[in-house]
């Protein structure tokens, strides 16, 4: 039985930092609101030259260092991404480019913040069929610059930044199962309405949302993707050694953490510094626990997102 292994992560955070105090000048918010609506206390902004192919190329070289691999080893990409450097070709392409490798798969996942994991549950199951042995596995997002200015409401949350994995076919497991879920009757809730037509913009082409509707929804399904994990490979609660949950906002996190019944000590939150940087989030934050020496061989590590669509999912990985 063919099985897929996580053998490196990588991430990459703009130089830029703004603070909540920084935003107190931009928009009518304070430093207090912001932490205690949503436990974000600053947030990496890209260069006006940045494209989110940049940020994913700095994550991706990460990453293939820490596997050991080259890159030519490389047989499919997948970039999960929102914020694509232009409308095509795919950032998946242009990564590929930048990377100079040539005729592997590459194309993007557009799953928003739960884009990550459809991408890494892809490249798994390419990997199980036979597909190719290595692929590489990206998060990479440039917010910044799909958000109002001027909106207090929603651009108070959001960063930039990109998170990178390679994984490789295993005789062992490694990715133990994802489960992957979306429900389109919501698509109004959250979402960039504007649409590139005849050579304009129709449309509101900044993100727009039901902060309400997307809290409530968010801790609903992080609760329900975790438990059919967990029963889809009869393991119990206690059983999660870290929960990496999408970072949109840490209420979110703890109200997940509290329905599941663990400790916050056992749960990897990055949105404090990071904010949401949508299907980055998860990939930055397993990169971070992993470098930092939490994460450890056999370790269960319990990735969910959820967001616009609504997109939801999970991938359960004994590390
Ligand atoms: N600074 C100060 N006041 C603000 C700000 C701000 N930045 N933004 C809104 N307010 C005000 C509102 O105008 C409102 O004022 P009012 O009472 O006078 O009308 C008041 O604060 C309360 O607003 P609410 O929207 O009720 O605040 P709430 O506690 O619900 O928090 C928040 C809002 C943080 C957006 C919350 O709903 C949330 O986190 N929702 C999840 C949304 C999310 O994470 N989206 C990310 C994308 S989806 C994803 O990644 C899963």
């Amino acid at each position: 039985m063919a099985y897929s292994r996580i053998v490196g992560t990588g991430s990459y955070l703009p130089k830029k930092v703004l603070t909540n105090r920084d935003l107190e000048k931009l928009v009518d918010t304070t430093d207090e609101w912001i932490v205690a609506r949503t436990g974000i206390t600053q947030r990496h902004i890209a260069d006006d030259q940045e494209l989110a192919s940049d940020l994913a190329l700095e994550a991706s070289r990460r990453a293939i260092e820490a596997a050991g691999i080259k890159t030519e080893d490389i047989g499919l990409i997948i970039v999960a991404t929102t914020t694509p450097d232009v409308v095509f070709p795919s950032t998946a392409c242009i990564l590929q480019a930048k990377l100079g490798i040539k005729h592997c798969p590459a194309f993007d996942v557009q799953a928003v913040c739960s884009g990550f994991v459809y991408a890494l549950a892809t490249a798994d199951l390419y990997l199980r069929a036979g597909q190719c042995e290595c692929a590489l596995v990206v998060g990479a997002e440039i917010y910044s610059r799909i958000l109002d200015w001027k909106d207090r409401s929603t651009c108070v949350l959001f960063g930039d930044g990109a998170g990178a994995v390679v994984i490789k076919k295993s005789d062992t497991p490694g990715i133990l199962s994802s489960h992957l879920h979306a429900d389109g009757s919501y698509h109004q809730d959250l979402g960039v309405p504007g649409q590139v037509c005849h050579g304009g913009v129709r449309g509101r082409p900044f993100l727009i949302m039901d902060g309400g509707a997307v809290f409530k929804f968010a801790v609903k399904v992080l609760e329900e993707v975790a438990l059919e994990t967990l029963d889809a490979n009869k393991l119990g609660k206690s059983d999660i050694d870290w929960l990496i949950p999408h970072q949109a906002n840490v209420r979110i996190i703890q109200a997940t953490a509290k329905k599941l019944g663990l400790d916050m000590s056992k749960v990897v939150v990055t949105v404090d510094r990071h904010a949401n940087t949508s299907a980055a989030s998860i990939p930055l934050a397993l990169d971070l626990a992993v470098r930092d020496g939490r994460i450890k061989p056999g370790h269960h590590v319990l990735l969910e997102g959820v967001g616009g669509g609504f997109t939801w999912g999970s991938v359960l990985i004994r590390w």
